[in-house]
C-alpha cells in the first residue's frame, strides 16, 4: 500500500460526533498500552500521526484518520488498565460498544495482543463479541522484538490455543522492528476489498 495522505479527522465519544459514513473503516482495539497507536503510526509509516505514550490510558477518545481519501482508520481507547478512573471505565464499555455495533462502514477490527502475554478476560470477550456481530478480525501479536525467536513460536502456539484461532491467522508484529507490517496491509486490503466488491453489486 503507497501512503499519499493520512490525515486526522476528528476524536469522538458519542455517534453524533463521527465523521459521516462514507469511507470503509477499519478500527484497531486492544488493551492499554498494547501499543494500537504505534501499529497505526508504523503501518503508514508516519511517526508522530498516533499519539503513543508510555503512560497506559494515553487514547481515550475514538481518534478517526483518513488515509489517501479512500478509507478510514480508527484508533479505539484502549481497555483494562487499572488506574483509568471509574468515571471513565463506566464510559469506556458503551462508547466502544455503540461504536462497534453500530457503525455501518466498520470492515474490521484489528485485534492487538500483547505477544508477551496470555489473552486476558477483556481480550477474549470482545473478539467473542465481534464474531458474534459478524465483524471480521484480523487477530495481531505485537512487541514480538522483545522476545527470541523461540518464545515467539511458543507464544504463538499458546495463544492461537488460547483464542482457538488457527495459528496461521495470527500476525507476529512489531512496530520497532517493522515485522509483520506487510501481513497487516494484506489483512487490512483484503477486508476493504472484499466488501467494495459486495458493496458494488
Ligand atoms: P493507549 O492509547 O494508552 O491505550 O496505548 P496504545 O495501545 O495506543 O499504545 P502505544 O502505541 O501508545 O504504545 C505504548 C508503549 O508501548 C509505548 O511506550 C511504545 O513505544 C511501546 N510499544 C508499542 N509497540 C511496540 C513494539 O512493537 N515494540 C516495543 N518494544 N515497544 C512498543
Ligand atoms: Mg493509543
Amino acid at each position: 500500500m503507497i501512503i499519499k495522505t493520512a490525515e486526522f479527522v476528528t476524536s469522538a465519544v458519542k455517534p453524533l460526533q463521527y465523521p459521516p459514513e462514507l469511507l470503509p473503516e477499519i478500527a484497531f482495539s486492544g488493551r492499554s498500552n498494547v501499543g494500537k497507536s504505534s501499529l497505526i503510526n508504523a503501518i503508514l509509516n508516519r511517526k508522530r500521526l498516533v499519539k503513543t505514550s508510555s503512560t497506559p490510558g494515553r487514547t481515550q477518545l475514538i481518534n478517526f484518520f483518513v488515509i489517501n481519501d479512500v478509507f478510514s482508520f480508527v484508533d479505539l481507547p484502549g481497555y483494562g488498565y487499572a488506574k483509568v478512573p471509574v468515571s471513565i471505565k463506566k464510559t469506556w464499555g458503551p462508547m466502544i460498544e455503540k461504536y462497534l455495533s453500530g457503525r455501518k462502514t466498520l470492515r474490521g477490527v484489528v485485534t492487538i495482543l500483547d505477544m508477551r502475554r496470555i489473552p486476558s478476560p477483556e481480550d477474549l470477550s470482545l473478539i467473542r463479541w465481534l464474531n458474534q456481530l459478524g465483524i471480521p478480525i484480523i487477530p495481531v501479536l505485537t512487541k514480538s522484538d522483545k522476545l527470541s525467536k523461540t518464545n515467539q513460536i511458543k507464544q504463538k502456539a499458546m495463544i492461537a490455543d488460547t483464542l482457538s484461532i488457527n495459528q496461521e491467522n495470527l500476525i507476529v508484529f512489531s512496530a520497532k522492528t517493522k515485522q509483520g507490517v506487510p501481513d497487516v496491509w494484506n489483512a487490512v486490503e483484503k477486508l476493504l476489498t472484499v466488501q467494495s466488491v459486495i458493496d458494488k453489486t
